[in-house]
């Protein structure tokens, strides 16, 4: 076939704020032996884009940001079959962590994707490859969340949430939320938290009150801000997940706090090292796709952007102004 020779694309040139990302041509060259072209029907907005975009996590400039999305298969390299042997043009194809995803078109390598089931719409699975597959395994691997568990988790009327608090739930986990603002504590409850706290206020001391011998585990996304606080909520030897930083990232910890609050573990997990191998992404992708299957009330989307618009939704994601998850339409 013949390929387009330029995509559209957001392009990141220089670090810095929303008003960085511009809508521009992209060359393109044919697909690689290992790689697949696909055409966006949808694209994921997450925070792991507001810390690429302002540098905290550096890249390679000048670079295409996003990290998933879902496509149509418009043509393959010569060896993408040994990797997906019923792969065929037409398909619709899903990736959780693959940068590059903010444009029409792409090639991505093949070992990234994986065929989405027919139930699950293309504009939810593409916010919930990431969150999904992170979702999957901070519950299941990095710390094995059982039955009548007590857990905390933050941030809990956002994107991850949307997907993780009822993947806790289906375990028959209490799960207490904060939120950052009151008119989120709905939504947080609405997910199926058993109980929401003001994630500014004193929230240790409101679940001690709860659980007064502390939690088997705490799942902090917001970091520096939260981090001190959430210690506090952990029962002696508990685990202390620190998985994001959307107030800004944990530094200078003195390991003396872990042995103090009760010889506590720490961890810093990223869905990379989880999916490391093609056999972690499928087992984790089906444990996925089987929940998004029996519980398709999860896959309902909050806020929708046109792609060329992502100025407007990176501004509304890092102003704490949205809920659950976002996605962009090129
Ligand atoms: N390590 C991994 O493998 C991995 C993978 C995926 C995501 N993550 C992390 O998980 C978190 C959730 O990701 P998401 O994309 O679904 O985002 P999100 O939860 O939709 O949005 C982030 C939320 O963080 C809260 N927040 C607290 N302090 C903030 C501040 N100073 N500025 C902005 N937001 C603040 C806000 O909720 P409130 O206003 O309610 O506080 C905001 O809505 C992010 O931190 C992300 O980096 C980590």
């Amino acid at each position: 076939m013949n390929h387009n020779p330029t995509s559209k694309a957001i392009i990141l040139e220089h670090y810095g704020d929303a008003s960085h990302l511009l809508w521009k041509d992209s060359p393109l060259s044919p697909p690689l032996d290992h790689e697949v072209r696909i055409r966006h029907e949808a694209v994921g907005l997450n925070f792991i884009d507001i810390y690429q975009r302002n540098g905290l996590y550096p890249l390679p400039l000048p670079t295409i940001l996003g990290s998933e999305g879902v496509g149509i298969v418009l043509a393959c390299g010569k060896n993408v079959h040994k990797i997906l042997p019923d792969l065929s043009i037409g398909d619709r194809v899903a990736y959780g962590n693959d940068l590059g995803a903010y444009c029409e078109e792409r090639n991505i390598n093949a070992e990234k994707l994986l065929k989405l089931p027919d139930p699950i719409p293309s504009d939810t699975a593409a916010c919930l490859m990431l969150r999904g597959l992170t979702a999957e395994y901070l519950i299941h691997r990095t710390f094995q969340v059982k039955e009548h568990d007590t857990v905390l988790w933050h941030a809990a009327a956002g994107g991850l949430a949307q997907i993780a608090i009822p993947w806790l739930k289906s375990k028959n986990v209490t799960v207490i939320g904060t939120v950052g603002a009151e008119h989120k504590k709905e939504t947080a409850l609405a997910f199926g938290c058993d109980h929401v706290f003001s994630s500014r206020e004193s929230f240790s001391q409101k679940i001690r009150e709860l659980v007064p011998n502390g939690l088997p585990v705490v799942y902090d996304s917001i970091g520096a801000d939260s981090f001190e606080e959430s210690l506090k909520c952990l029962q002696p030897r508990g685990m202390m997940v620190s998985f994001g930083n959307a107030s800004g990232p944990v530094s200078n910890v003195n390991l003396g706090i872990l042995a103090s609050h009760g010889s506590l573990f720490l961890t810093r997990p990223t869905l990379a090292a989880y999916t490391a191998t093609r056999q972690e992404l499928e087992l984790s992708a089906s444990r996925l796709f089987n929940f998004l299957s029996s519980h398709p009330s999860v896959m309902k989307i909050h806020q929708r952007f046109s792609l060329r618009d992502v100025q407007t939704a990176h501004r509304a994601l890092e102003e704490r102004k949205t809920t659950g998850l976002t996605v962009l339409i090129p």
